[in-house]
């Protein structure tokens, strides 16, 4: 593994320029190709794409809209299934006439109809040309899938068929129509893939005012509006999104999604062990016992990291008994929140980012036990609760209970904290996670927190350090651009662990990898590397490493000004989203440089760099996505940049060496 790359080598690209192009810029050397777009033909007998003759049908067939997660599955070596997850809908940049983002409301049922088929998931065959990095789709469709809103998926785990999960249409609580607002996710060693479902608050409206207590309190910990507010408003299309009409359907989202993308018959699985919240995805390493460990975090301001442990042990081998075993691993098991401790005096954390007198952001950490040897942790509430209203049942830990296993209050109308070593650390938005293959250690993003230290939230500690930093900003309508120190956390950091004596462990040691934003700027920290040699960063998102265990981030949100460019004079502007990549280990580590950026108004995700390290696999989501900008008046044109009628498309593209090598060496 590593090879003549080894850990310790520097990364020997040029790194590219921030810019503000509808291109996606690439270092010289390297090559780039578009593999799928928004429309292209995905399952057998599906029409060629025409914006202005969309339809269900079509789209049920055709690769979906604002792609993210990227998986990778050999074939043989010359042949693969890409899985790509389909966030989210843009219908400003699909329909005509849509006047923007905020005009959600006006979009007809048939449309909404069009939207829930462009979510989901496409599994895609792709052969590689010649001996290169370059993949493309294959002519034969055969094992080409893809799923919807409509697709029929299973419920596993402790939850599934509780009370929680049961509709009018699936008394039994085990059976969901579709997967929404997938956005990251993961490989399993036995060749299955993982999808967080995300934001799907979205989705949900109610025709008539919810008034019980305990389902407002649950909507509101998730953000879902009890409300006819100007969301999505798919109810209108289809009443199980009325949380007046089917209350529990909501509860069958924000799950962790397992799909066998190897068998295109196969039913994908919501596996309920791992809790239910908003998943940015989900990866795994082997405990060297066997069991399996699954990180992911949720993704909300303030919100918590998680860890499932399995009960059952992994088997190596490739047999169709054993793989059949593997994929009952995620079923059953114990689920963990995390609790950071630093090991400076609180002091020294004075929201800036000046490292403290022992000159690191660290300290260790406990892995707080939600669901321990299969029971619930919380008293009053069962394992199905637990799983389903994950985020309430981790505000509970160390609070005081009463008999129904919620918080008593004090004379103020606070929570009552028995036992702080129980509290789970309340993140700036968790992101993706990766387990390191060369050295063990486990990766968070947090991509940005801007209310952190703000009034009424929580302040700076040592695993959230920044309540200021700088960032760019277009101001209200009219006002000037600027670009200064703001409040919070704004562009984000990336936190790296190591498991105390195995992964299926409950203690750990952390400490702070990367405080994004521009290297110029004092809050922002490389791993003590050398500031003037590295790339601005912000908002890291993605995470991936290639063989030789080089971290690569994908960022979106980017709130960096170009360069050079100060407050207050002309022409200050923002820059593209990009990847980027950066040794952990050696003395080149924290050398962080900028490998590529995407087009203008998109952000970059799902890094996937196949096991002979030779070419990544970048998603361009929402190209286009800027104030203003629809159809008929786009911020890009990417890829096709067509004179007459152009229009973006969200696209998977993969990025490969001109002389055929791996990349980065
Ligand atoms: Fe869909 Fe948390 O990014
Ligand atoms: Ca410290
Ligand atoms: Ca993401
Ligand atoms: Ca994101």
């Amino acid at each position: 593994r590593g090879g003549a790359a080894g850990t310790d080598a520097p990364l020997t690209f040029q790194p590219v320029e921030q810019n503000q192009l509808d291109e996606l810029v690439i270092p010289a050397g390297y090559s780039s190709t578009v593999v799928l777009r928004w429309g292209d033909p995905v399952e057998e007998g599906s029409p060629e794409f025409r914006i202005d003759a969309q339809t269900p049908e079509a789209q049920a067939k055709q690769f979906g809209y604002n792609c993210d997660f990227i998986g990778w599955l050999p074939l043989d070596d010359d042949n693969a299934l890409l899985v790509v997850n389909h966030e989210y809908t843009d219908e400003q940049l699909m329909f005509a006439g849509v006047a923007d983002e905020e005009g959600a409301g006006d979009i007809t049922d048939e449309q909404k109809r069009i939207a829930m088929m462009a979510h989901g998931i496409s599994v895609v065959q792709v052969r590689r040309v010649g001996r290169t990095g370059q993949w493309r789709p294959t002519p034969e469709r055969d094992r080409n899938r893809r799923i919807t809103t409509e697709t029929e998926f299973e419920l596993t785990g402790p939850a599934a068929g509780s009370e929680y999960l049961r509709t009018s249409a699936d008394p039994e609580g085990r059976t969901v129509r579709g997967t929404l607002n997938n956005c990251a996710g993961g490989i399993t060693p036995w060749g299955t893939t993982l999808h967080g479902e995300e934001n799907f608050n979205q989705y949900f409206g109610a025709s008539a005012p919810i008034t019980d207590a305990l389902q407002l309190a649950a909507l509101e910990r998730y953000g879902v509006s009890a409300e006819d507010a100007p969301t999505r408003r798919w109810e209108t299309a289809d009443p199980r999104f009325d949380l007046a009409e089917e209350p529990n359907e909501v509860n069958r989202f924000g799950w962790v999604v397992e799909l066998d993308p190897y068998d295109p018959t196969s039913t994908p699985k919501k596996r309920t062990a791992l809790g239910r919240f908003k998943h940015e995805g989900a990866n795994i390493q082997i405990d060297r016992d066997g069991r399996v460990v699954a990180y992911s975090g949720d993704d909300e301001r303030f919100d918590y990291i998680y860890k499932f442990v399995s009960k059952r042990r992994y088997r190596k081998g490739e047999g169709r008994r054993t793989r059949e075993h593997n994929m009952t691993l995620l079923e059953d098991g114990d689920l963990y929140v995390a609790r950071f401790t630093g090991d400076s005096p609180a002091a020294e954390i004075d929201g800036s980012g000046a490292l403290p007198s022992d000159g690191e952001f660290d300290g260790t950490g406990t892995w707080v036990p939600l669901v321990e040897d299969g029971r619930s942790t919380i008293p009053g509430k069962d394992v199905a609760w637990v799983l389903t209203f994950t985020r309430l049942a981790a505000d509970r830990l160390g609070k005081r209970l009463d008999d129904n296993g919620d918080p008593v209050l004090d004379a103020a109308g606070d929570e009552i904290v028995d036992d702080p070593s129980k509290v789970p650390t309340k993140m700036d938005r968790p992101e993706d996670i990766q387990v390191n293959p060369v050295n063990g250690r486990v990766y968070a993003a947090l991509t940005n927190n801007s209310r952190r230290g703000t009034e009424g939230q929580p302040g700076a500690d040592e695993a959230n350090p920044l309540t200021r930093s700088h960032a760019f900003s277009e101001g209200e309508e009219g006002a000037e651009a600027s670009y200064g120190e703001q409040p919070g956390n704004n562009n984000g950091h990336v936190i790296e662990w190591e498991e105390t004596g195995s992964a299926g462990g409950t203690g750990f040691s952390w400490r702070i990898f990367l405080l994004a934003g521009d290297p110029e700027r004092p809050e922002t920290y490389f791993a003590g590397y050398d500031k003037s040699q590295v790339s601005a960063i912000s908002c890291p998102d993605n995470l991936e490493f290639d063989p030789a265990g080089n971290l690569w981030i994908s960022t979106d949100g980017n709130v960096l000004s170009t360069r050079n460019q100060e407050a207050g004079t002309t022409g200050l502007v923002g820059t593209n989203d990009g990847l980027f990549a950066v040794p952990t280990a050696g003395p080149e580590r924290g050398h962080l440089k900028a490998f590529l950026t995407v087009p203008i108004g998109a952000e970059c995700s799902g890094p996937m760099i196949p096991a002979d390290g030779r070419s990544v696999f970048v998603s361009v989501q929402h190209p286009g996505e800027t104030t203003g900008s629809t159809v008929e008046t786009p911020s890009s044109t990417w890829p096709e940049h067509r004179a007459e009628g152009g229009f973006p498309r969200p696209s998977v593209a993969v990025v490969f060496r001109h002389d055929g090598q791996r990349l980065g060496v």
